[in-house]
């Protein structure tokens, strides 16, 4: 079986190996807001970790691609298959037309694009134009494979055990109970020289939004709710989320935009428990 659904930039299944012993042993409610691939959400529903979840991102696109497959993954197959298109430029760019020119009442046949376009765009983006249209090339891949019949069955009962919103972060932390435990996986800060502050990354998540998420993750901490953060290892995520666990892992993982670079870097991962390996020791 496929590991994810979706290609994501920045996803996590390549950094799960560090992730899944730091993951606390038993937990209410599973919450994730920067759902993305949903890398760590997919892995603990395999391991049957998952009782129910919330699972959230402000990408309207991708919540409603996630419920078509939670909801009806035969109908999305059946509109995959309708769309009989091939692994070639010419494909990809009447699929991207496509996309861009359906209202978002088509949900089903947007969806079937967001999957085919997902898998043969370039590196896997989801980025658009201010015009709000996906905008990502062609990515000339030899024999890209997208999830099959039986795959999307799969991931379909993983997803009914989660309720699916589009969201901005904090709005939907608000609903994590004591006892809940969280994963949080936000756009990075970009790695600067001089590792400081920028005032807007590329994807719109602003120094701003960043000082936001810290005062989250405090607020969450003084109610009982657990978190792990996934953040860049930089001095300015150091200070913010000063005083939790912080520690230093290194990640295989393309570092630029270009995707030709593959050595490690180094990622920071942030909780406010003691992840259980420690606490065995
Ligand atoms: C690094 S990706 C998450 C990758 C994911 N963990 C995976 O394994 O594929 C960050 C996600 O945050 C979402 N996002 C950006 N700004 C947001 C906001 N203000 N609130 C919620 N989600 C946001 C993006 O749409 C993107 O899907």
């Amino acid at each position: 079986m496929k590991y994810n659904l979706l290609k994501w930039a920045g996803g996590k299944a390549q950094l799960l190996r560090e992730i899944v012993p730091r993951l606390p042993m038993s937990f209410g409610t599973y919450l994730e807001p920067f759902l993305g691939g949903g890398a760590v959400f997919f892995h603990l529903s395999r391991s049957g970790r998952i009782q129910n979840a919330l699972l959230s991102d402000i990408n309207s696109d991708l919540i409603a691609f996630y419920t078509a497959v939670r909801n009806d993954p035969d109908a999305l197959s059946d509109a995959i298959d309708a769309l009989k298109l091939s692994n070639s430029s010419q494909d990809y760019y009447i699929a991207r037309r496509l996309f861009n020119g359906l209202t978002n009442n088509d949900t089903l046949r947007r969806s079937a694009l967001l999957i085919y376009l997902n898998h043969h765009c370039y590196n896997g983006l989801q980025r658009y134009n201010s015009r709000g249209e996906f905008n990502v090339p062609f990515g000339k891949y030899s024999n890209p494979s997208m999830p099959g019949r039986e795959e999307l069955r799969q991931f379909s009962g993983m997803l009914r055990k989660a309720s699916l919103e589009v969201s901005d972060f904090s709005e939907i932390l608000t609903r994590a109970r004591k006892g809940d435990f969280v994963y949080l996986d936000p756009p990075y800060f970009p790695l600067s020289k001089s590792s400081s502050f920028t005032a807007y990354t590329k994807n719109g998540f602003s120094r701003a939004d960043q000082e936001r998420l810290a005062s989250v993750c405090r607020n969450m901490d003084s109610r009982g709710v657990k978190f792990m953060l996934s953040h860049s290892a930089t001095d300015p995520v150091r200070e913010l989320f000063s005083g939790f666990n912080i520690e230093e892992i290194k990640a295989r993982r393309a570092i630029n935009s270009v995707g030709t670079g593959r050595s490690p870097v180094s990622e920071l991962i942030i909780t406010n428990y003691n992840p259980p390996w420690i606490t065995r020791t």
